[in-house]
């Protein structure tokens, strides 16, 4: 049997219950994929919360489900199980890396044959599945934000998921924003924390006296738009992963999937390889913050909500 989280309704996380169907089948281009972690991402909790579509809970599909429920996990890792008669170069029993992949909540998954990358044997479930979504991203901020030898990068909400791949990733100078109980991390990481909150300009100012040249924004906030306006002299060199009205008319570079948003795919697709190079060579280290059986995902997207500590929270089914 294959156990699969999805969300009943629109709403919170009391709307996620866990569905059992049969194993699925792989296409004849793809795999299946038995998963041991599924990187958990906030996308998880905004596509149910309404946010993102119309909400559609008076069109039910066969099993009872509103029809325009989406599928959860966009990133996993495990063992392949099956694979389709057109594909080479992928066996039943190689453990990988499985993105981009919809749907990996649940104890198999298939995708893409292309979608999947050996997984490096020193790298453990947990970190595996949660390495690309917010490696990938962040290896994109930074491309967007021209970011190159030489620079001061100021990074907002270093200690998250995206935040703390940018950190490592980014090679330059980093300032980067966190609540003060994650600065010892940040630090860890090569990094200079500040603090977010009022009279961050000056503080960027004073642990960085040689200037900003590019921001990385992963908070979200007016804040971090107001501060890296303020900073940054070339406005082509703020990237933000987080749309809002304001960002769009101040016309920085937006990224993600979202009208008139930079999706950058063929950027995050070419940096799978470096990624898993670089983390299977422990050069690159995927902060788990916390884990949770796949039947507690509500618990996980709750955690998530309510801000948690630094890193990612993961599923093991
Ligand atoms: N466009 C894309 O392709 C893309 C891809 C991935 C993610 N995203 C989006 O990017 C955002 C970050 O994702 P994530 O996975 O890194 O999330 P996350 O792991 O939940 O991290 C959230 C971060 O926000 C920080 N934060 C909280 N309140 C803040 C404030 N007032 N000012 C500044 N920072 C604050 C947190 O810092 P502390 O814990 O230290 O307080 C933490 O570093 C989410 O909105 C996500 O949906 C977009």
């Amino acid at each position: 049997m294959n156990r699969i989280v999805k969300p009943t309704a629109y709403g919170t996380p009391d709307v996620l219950a866990v569905i059992e169907g049969p194993e699925p089948r792989a296409a004849a281009d793809g795999v299946v994929v038995a998963v041991r972690a599924a990187g958990v991402n906030p996308i998880d909790w905004k596509l149910y919360s309404g946010a993102f579509h119309a909400v559609d809970d008076d069109h039910k599909d066969a099993a009872g489900l509103a029809a325009s429920m989406p599928t959860l996990g966009l990133e996993c890792a495990g063992v392949v199980t099956e694979v389709g008669a057109d594909v080479t170069g992928v066996r039943v029993g190689d453990e990988v890396i499985v993105y981009p992949v919809t749907g990996a909540y649940a104890d198999y998954v298939t995708a893409p044959a292309t979608s999947v990358v050996p997984k490096p044997a020193g790298l453990g479930w947990a970190e595996a599945g949660a390495l690309m979504l917010t490696g990938t991203t962040a290896v994109h901020a930074l491309r967007a934000a021209g970011v190159g030898a030489g620079d001061t990068v100021l990074v907002h909400g270093g200690s998250g998921g995206v935040g703390l791949m940018a950190v490592q990733l980014a090679g330059v100078t980093v300032v980067a924003t966190a609540a003060e109980r994650n600065h010892g991390l940040l630090r860890e990481l090569g990094a200079i924390p500040v603090a977010y909150g009022p009279g961050l300009a000056e503080r960027v100012r004073a642990a960085a006296p040689q200037g900003v040249d590019a921001a990385v924004d992963c908070a979200g906030t007016d804040e971090a738009l107001d501060v890296s306006l303020e900073l940054v002299a070339d406005q082509a060199r703020i990237a933000s992963i987080t749309g809002s009205p304001r960002r769009a008319e101040a016309g920085i570079k937006l990224l993600g999937y979202g009208p008139g948003q930079d999706a950058g795919t063929a950027v995050r697709e070419a940096a799978r390889g470096e990624l898993v190079e670089r983390a299977g060579a422990g050069a690159l280290r995927v902060v788990v913050d916390m884990t949770f059986p796949l039947a507690e995902a509500a618990k996980a997207h709750e955690v998530g909500m309510a801000g948690h500590g630094a890193g990612k929270l993961v599923l093991i089914p």
